[in-house]
């Protein structure tokens, strides 16, 4: 059997230690995973794509099964592109739960051949969201344990940068 290429789509604006839960988890299953970052999401983000790229880069240096790669359109027609099997996405609370199971289910319309694979996190990630690191971060609260190290060192280079810029 052929090798088993996964994909993990998301907005990473910043990864968190909840994603980088899910890669780890996901590296273990499949044989390849690629996490995809999407750039034409509608929200305004706070790092570039350039930005975002660099920190997963890091984060993921050490793991041979795991490259990083940029997409816009629709996730199925990049995971055809690929040749991937799988689609990996978080369920964090109940209230993942109704979008991701849309989104599965819509994507399985659009192409039956690709699986979406729902995981866990470790429970000590369950409440972490980018959005929330973002806005702890802001109001001058520790993110030390909600993301990898070279995130916070960005972080703080952002805001300083961005308050020199008012
Ligand atoms: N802490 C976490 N545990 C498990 N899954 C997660 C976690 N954070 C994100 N995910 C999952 O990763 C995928 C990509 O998420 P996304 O890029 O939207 O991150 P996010 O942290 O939810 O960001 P935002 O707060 O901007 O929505 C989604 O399937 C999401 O449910
Ligand atoms: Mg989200």
């Amino acid at each position: 059997m052929s090798d088993v290429l996964a994909i993990y789509p998301g907005s990473f604006d910043p990864i968190t230690n909840g994603h980088f839960d899910l890669i780890e988890r996901s590296r273990r299953i499949f044989d390849h995973l690629i996490v995809a970052l999407l750039t034409n999401a509608e929200k305004e983000p706070l790092f570039s794509v350039e930005e975002r790229v660099g920190m997963l880069r890091e984060v993921t240096r050490n793991m041979k099964n795991v490259s990083v790669d940029t997409f816009s359109g629709l996730l199925v027609d990049y995971a055809v592109q690929k040749k991937a099997r799988a689609l990996v996405r978080g369920i964090r609370a109940f209230s993942d739960y109704e979008y991701e199971l849309r989104m599965a289910l819509m994507n399985r319309k659009l192409e039956p051949r690709l699986e979406t694979i729902f995981l866990m996190p470790a429970e000590s990630y369950a409440y972490v969201s980018s959005r929330l690191v973002k806005e702890i971060f802001r109001h001058g609260g520790s993110v030390k344990e909600l993301v990898p190290p070279v995130v916070e060192a960005r972080l703080r280079q952002k805001v300083n940068s961005l308050r020199h810029e008012v």
